[in-house]
């Protein structure tokens, strides 16, 4: 009931002509491949060409954040409606790397989420802790707080298009994936708390997706865990056949 997810975050890099060469050598490789949705997030510059190449396929690009506005004077910010003029349907919010090296805060994440929500975008929010905060006993207040105030005032019938990722810091690009156990931990830990904040119905219904050190050696184990529904892979989304590899997991 909740399709599988396998996600692509490029971070920053790949600029239009490599990302469209990425989907050209992609695209036969996941040829009628329809148990999982695929996605890839390319960095913005390469956003519209990645969305045109992909188009009538079975993968589909997102972007890797945005503003709550639809316009206004923010230097150096992409609008909901600008990702939906482009064609885009899907973005990831709060990742990590924005609220270490960004200052992305909770309540800017709920501002996004709901933005995301009103214009009909798919957003997938990125919740995880620190390595510090997992040694100090605090991995399943920190994920339950990001998730409390990132759902604040979002009703279940808004959270039905919804999308989670649980990414430990300490997970990710350092290759020390968590394991199946501790990762199918902290996502009960998840569904829990969505539970609490939208309703058992969403909670059930709600994608949560794993990310941290992804490879196609370890993403078989991981997806063997029931409570997880995908997952969110940076590093080893660079190259085609390492992707797809992930994609075809057993
Ligand atoms: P990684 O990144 O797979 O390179 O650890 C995951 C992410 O940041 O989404």
């Amino acid at each position: 009931m909740r399709k599988p997810i396998i996600a692509g975050n490029w971070k920053m890099y790949k600029t239009p002509i490599e990302s469209v060469s990425f989907i050209e050598n992609l695209l036969p490789l996941i040829a009628g491949h329809e148990r999982d949705e695929i996605l890839i997030f390319p960095p913005f510059t390469s956003l519209a060409a990645a969305i045109i190449a992909t188009d009538d396929h079975n993968v589909r690009a997102g972007a890797q954040n945005m503003h709550w506005l639809n316009e206004g004077p923010y230097t150096g910010e992409i609008s909901p409606t600008m990702l939906m003029a482009i064609g885009c349907r899907h973005v990831l919010l709060g990742h990590s790397e924005q609220r270490l090296y960004f200052g992305e805060t909770d309540d800017r994440v709920n501002l996004k989420l709901k933005a995301a929500i009103i214009h009909g975008l798919t957003p997938i929010v990125c919740v995880g802790e620190t390595l510090t905060e997992r040694e100090d006993g605090r991995t399943e207040e920190i994920i339950c707080r990001q998730l409390r105030t990132a759902l604040n005032n979002v009703s279940s019938a808004e959270a039905r298009r919804l999308v989670i990722a649980y990414e430990p810091v300490w997970a990710i690009g350092t290759g020390s994936t968590a394991t199946p156990e501790i990762a199918a931990e902290a996502h009960r830990v998840v569904r829990n708390e969505l539970a609490s904040c939208c309703g058992e119905r969403t909670a059930e219904a709600t994608r949560i997706l794993y990310g941290g050190s992804v490879k196609p050696d370890n993403i078989s184990d991981l997806m063997a865990e029931d409570g997880i529904d995908g997952a969110l892979v940076g590093g080893a989304s660079l190259v085609p056949e390492t992707f797809a590899k992930i994609v075809h997991y057993t």
